[in-house]
């Protein structure tokens, strides 16, 4: 069993942490406001969880996940994160993150922001595109025939072998997309944004104008790749 840093602890960090538990790994939760602001949440998931700064939660971290709004990708522990696997859940919205030139250009994306950040950290890009209530409700046991797969992008070998298993521990399978530069296969507005989660009748532009989202839909490797293949830059759109 592992020790998963949490650097944020909001939808996507609360559900990484709770499915990390429940599989049995010990969590440290961080976030922006302080560790005390974190109590509730510790109490939920019991003795294996504890709350602490973020240069802990990663210090602790055999894998840290960061999983904060983009803008503040600069105040990630750079030293606390040396050699060590980092998972990045972020997104893009410039409404929310302001505007940041070179991903309006394309001549970047999201999760080599952040590799840039930590040079000496090996990032890998996954649970980016999917809504995390169904990041929750989807997991399931390794050979169940409803199990869905997590895309991942990184361009460090064994850290993406790292994430595979941590991955699987938690209920997902991984299908590698390729290295960090292709992880805009999978950002926002792509086919494979979302959408391979959501059941019929549900998405994710009406579950953000407040509709249910529905308990979601696994994705196979097939439903995965062929979404990653459709894939377009925002110019080509
Ligand atoms: N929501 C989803 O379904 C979903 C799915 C996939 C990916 N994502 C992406 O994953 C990221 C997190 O999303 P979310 O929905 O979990 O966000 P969220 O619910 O708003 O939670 C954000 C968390 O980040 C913390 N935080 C903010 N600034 C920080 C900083 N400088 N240092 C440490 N912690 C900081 C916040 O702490 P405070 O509460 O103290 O401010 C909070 O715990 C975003 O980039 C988002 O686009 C979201």
């Amino acid at each position: 069993m592992s020790t998963i840093g949490l650097i944020g602890s909001g939808l996507i960090g609360s559900t990484v942490a709770r499915l990390a538990v429940a599989a049995g790994h010990e969590v440290v939760l961080s976030n922006r406001r302080g560790p005390e602001t974190l109590s509730d949440l510790v109490a939920e998931l019991g003795p294996q969880a504890r709350a602490a700064t973020p240069a802990e939660a990663a210090q602790a971290g055999d894998i840290t996940v960061v999983t904060i709004p983009l803008h503040a990708y600069r105040t990630v522990p750079v030293a606390a994160l040396y050699g060590k696997v980092v998972i990045d859940t972020n997104n893009y919205y410039p409404e929310r993150d302001g505007h940041i030139a070179e991903l309006d250009t394309e001549t970047t994306t999201t999760s080599e922001l952040l590799q840039a950040h930590l040079p000496a950290s090996r990032i890998v890009k996954t649970m980016n595109n999917i809504f995390y209530a169904h990041l929750g409700n989807l997991a399931r046991p390794s050979g169940d025939p409803a199990r869905s797969v997590l895309a991942l992008a990184g361009d460090d070998a064994a850290a993406k072998q790292t994430v595979t298993v941590f991955l699987d521990s938690i209920g997902y399978d991984a299908l590698d997309a390729g290295p960090l530069a292709e992880g805009w296969r999978f950002q926002r507005d792509t086919a494979a944004y979302s959408d391979p989660y959501f059941s019929e009748g549900h998405s994710l532009a009406t579950t953000v104008r407040g509709a249910d989202p529905g308990p979601g839909r696994p994705a196979t490797a097939n439903t995965m790749r062929a979404a990653l293949a459709a894939a377009k830059r925002y110019r080509d759109m």
